[in-house]
């Protein structure tokens, strides 16, 4: 191991370069700070912002910091190449531990905010698709197994207003995100006679931390930012699961767009949803994402330990992929269409009426449960005479319950039994109407 490069070891440049506009912005505020408070000149002050505006332009246009042992010295040493020894004046009352903590919580609101939006884009395509698709007739199902029609929309629904909370999460981590460690310097303050609400304020930051040696050491709003992107992602999972189960030729309820599945080298009847696969497993990835990071927290004595260094690659993995899939999940909502005959062929398969025809004995006032048994009877008897429950005549019905009348059919029609459905969140038509309006509403 003669050749280790030790500096590139012990550095981030590798994997840090992606700070460089969030460093170059904190930077900026923070000499205009030290201008406003007198402990650099105004000529100084404009030398050096305009030494960095000039790398700012470079950067781009494509141009690449050199090399350094972080993106950090490699600003700080390109600005003194490029305006001389006044550039190192830059770091007067900051260190690289307030600087580099600074520069995450930049980077980390920016693509917040570029998540939301992505998650609100998805959610419109799923809105968009619930209301072409209050006319489709579904299967519901409890432990994959048969359990009540409803609207194809109320699925979509629902998966629109889990997105709606991930969203919330997001824009509640975005307060602690949204808090300036600059000026905890490296980790006790400084006696320089600084403003730190004023630099907080230059950069947008809605508050100040209050203690330094947590300003510097706390890594907490990336965690919870990993946990966002978790949880996301878990929905997501969700979601792909229910596409490749409906594209699954034995449920056969959906079409999605040929890109989004592949063929197989062997098989030539195969259409495999790839990408819904590809989003289920990347979800793997962004949990340990998230593992790593409170790992890499774990145990650590205040304040800034250099393992903190390794919390970048995470969090830009995480980052890169929650907005890939959050694209690839909305683009292949946009091509689903649902295959109307096939989704209520199946809707009327496996006794789904069922709970009807007990809540129609409820309403009797035969007590539930006693209803819950004779229903009980009444399938196994159709099951043993491969019969469904509409094609039972009502002579057979009286032989289980005398309360059964010949309305029965149409209590057990499916359409009926989701127009019926108007109780609050429902899946009659009614209710799937008002959870629109709600959500077009919040997606505004
Ligand atoms: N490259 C370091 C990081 O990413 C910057 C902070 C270094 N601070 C220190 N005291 N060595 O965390």
């Amino acid at each position: 191991m003669e050749n280790t490069d030790f500096e590139q070891f012990i550095g981030s440049f590798s994997f840090d370069q992606r700070l460089c506009v969030a460093d170059i912005t904190g930077s900026a505020a923070h000499v205009k700070m030290l201008v406003k408070q007198k402990i650099l000149t105004s000529s100084d002050g404009k030398k050096i912002i305009s030494g960095l505006n000039s790398i700012l332009k470079d950067i781009s246009k494509g141009w690449k910091l050199p090399k350094e042992e972080d993106i950090h010295y490699a600003v700080e040493k390109e600005l003194i190449r490029r305006i001389g020894a006044v550039g190192g004046k830059m770091h007067t009352a900051r260190s690289r531990n307030d600087q580099v903590a600074t520069d995450l919580r930049i980077y980390l609101r920016q693509e917040t905010n570029a998540i939301l939006e992505l998650i609100r884009r998805f959610q419109k395509a799923l809105l968009e698709k619930a209301q072409k698709n209050t006319d489709v007739i579904m299967p519901s199902f409890t432990h994959l197994q048969p359990a009540q029609p409803v609207l194809a929309s109320h699925y979509l629904l629902a998966y629109a207003f889990m997105f709606q909370r991930d969203r919330e999460r997001f824009i509640d981590c975005k307060k602690r995100i949204n808090v300036s460690p600059l000026g905890s310097a490296a980790l006790a303050g400084t006696s320089f006679k600084i403003d730190r609400r004023y630099s907080a304020k230059l950069l947008g930051f809605e508050n100040i931390c209050e203690n330094s040696l947590d300003g510097v050491s706390d890594r907490d709003f990336a965690a919870e930012f990993l946990f966002c992107c978790s949880t996301a992602a878990v929905h997501l999972t969700r979601f792909c699961e229910e596409i490749i189960l409906w594209l699954n030729p034995e449920f056969a309820y959906i079409k999605i767009g040929d890109k989004f599945t592949s063929g197989s080298s062997i098989m030539p009847q195969k259409r495999n949803p790839d990408c819904a696969e590809v989003i289920r497993g990347k979800a793997g990835r962004i949990f340990g994402d998230l593992f790593a990071l409170l790992t890499i927290v774990k145990s650590l004595p205040l304040a800034y330990n250099r393992d903190l260094q390794e919390d970048k690659p995470p969090v830009f993995d995480a980052v890169d992929n929650i907005k890939l899939c959050l694209e690839v999940a909305r683009e292949m909502t946009e091509s689903l269409e649902f295959i109307k005959e096939n989704a209520l062929k199946s809707a009327r398969k496996g006794f789904v009426e069922a709970t009807e025809i007990a809540d129609y004995l409820a309403r009797k006032n035969v007590p539930f449960r006693t209803a819950h048994a004779v229903v009980k009877q009444i399938v196994s008897y159709a099951l043993k005479n491969s019969k469904t429950l509409d094609e039972l005549t009502l002579e057979e019905y009286k032989k289980f319950s005398k309360e059964i009348e010949k309305d029965i059919y149409k209590r057990i029609d499916v359409k009926n039994i989701i127009a019926e459905k108007t109780s609050y969140g429902g899946t009659s038509l009614k209710s799937s109407l008002k959870q629109i309006e709600i959500l077009e509403s919040l997606l505004k």
